[in-house]
């Protein structure tokens, strides 16, 4: 079976889930080819075993190169190691109040790794996952790497999924559209967002930013625009360092967004060191979806 047709397969166990993004009629998979809604409208799963369900052309910096050397951090060091078990605590502890299939969807996923992490340490057969991203390349890298989730190109404000669709949704280090997150989750879904903090990356800031005014995070406003729309059950500050090696740190900077604006001097500076220590410093808001069914 190719990988295209074993990808229309598991769809084809979770038709319920998609939504038209165009006309949001429910959709069916047709010939273990394509999503196509009832008013035919039509996706196709591409040989890597994803959807495209964009409906406007969308330009992005995040490019292969970056997603890649994402992949190599969040699978190969254990840099986020720390918060995949923390997110997937948070999952584990509320899984019981869900019956059967639990849903997973990450919004803003990427190349996919940290949801493959999430499911991997949740070992949970009754866990699918989703992964939604508007970036083309982070989407064929995540369906070409994990063959078992439910891999999505398509914007998080008009997600290709079904009302009520989702038990968990986490959105991390990624925009938000709190109106469509409430619409996919199930009453009392939970939502978890993860944000950064003032340290977040601290030495890849100071290093790359050396000569310039230090960019202060402030998540006040992030956290009480959460709460207008969800019921904040907890916030938890997660903050730890961890030793990385040069070729870690090479791709840490080569993954980062911050890198496009930094010199290239102070990026070879950063890099050449034998080591560095690395902060992560996030603060993970977990809601739940408290609208009356
Ligand atoms: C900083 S990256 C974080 C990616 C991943 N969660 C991680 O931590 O490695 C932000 C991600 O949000 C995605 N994104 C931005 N706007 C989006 C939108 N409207 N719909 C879906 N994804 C979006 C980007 O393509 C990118 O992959
Ligand atoms: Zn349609």
């Amino acid at each position: 079976m190719t990988n295209k047709e074993q990808s229309a397969e598991i769809a084809t166990k979770f038709e319920n889930i998609f939504r038209c993004p165009l006309c949001k009629s429910p959709m069916r998979v047709v010939g273990l080819k394509s999503l196509m809604c009832s008013k035919n409208h039509t996706f196709d799963f591409a040989k890597q075993g994803y959807v495209n369900m964009m409906t406007r052309t969308s330009t992005s910096r995040y490019d292969k190169k970056l997603f890649e050397e994402r992949h190599k951090i969040n699978m190969d060091s254990d840099l986020y190691t720390t918060l995949h078990k923390k997110l997937s605590e948070i999952i584990k502890e509320y899984r019981n109040i869900f019956i059967d299939q639990i849903m997973i969807l990450d919004a803003g996923c990427g190349e996919g790794s940290h949801l493959q992490r999430i499911l991997d340490e949740c070992q949970n057969e009754a866990m699918t996952g989703i992964g939604l991203d508007i970036s083309k390349e982070g989407i064929l890298m995540a369906a070409r790497n994990y063959k078992e989730s439910i891999w999505l190109v398509g914007d998080l404000a008009n997600s290709p999924v079904a009302d009520k669709a989702c038990h968990v949704i986490i959105n991390i280090l990624s925009p938000a559209n709190y109106m469509d997150f409430k619409r996919i989750l199930v009453p009392n879904g939970l939502v978890i967002k993860v944000v950064p903090r003032a340290n977040y990356l601290k030495e890849i800031r100071e290093a790359l930013f050396a000569d310039t005014d230090k960019e202060i995070y402030q998540n006040d406003e992030t956290v009480s625009l959460f709460k207008k729309h969800f019921q904040l059950v907890n916030n938890f500050h997660l903050s730890y360092t961890k030793e990385l090696k040069s070729a870690e740190l090479s791709s840490l900077v080569e993954m980062s967004p911050l890198a496009w604006s930094s010199k290239k001097e102070h990026m070879d500076k950063f890099i050449n060191q034998d080591s560095s220590k690395v902060t992560i410093d996030l603060d993970i808001l977990v809601g739940v979806n408290k609208q009356i069914d």
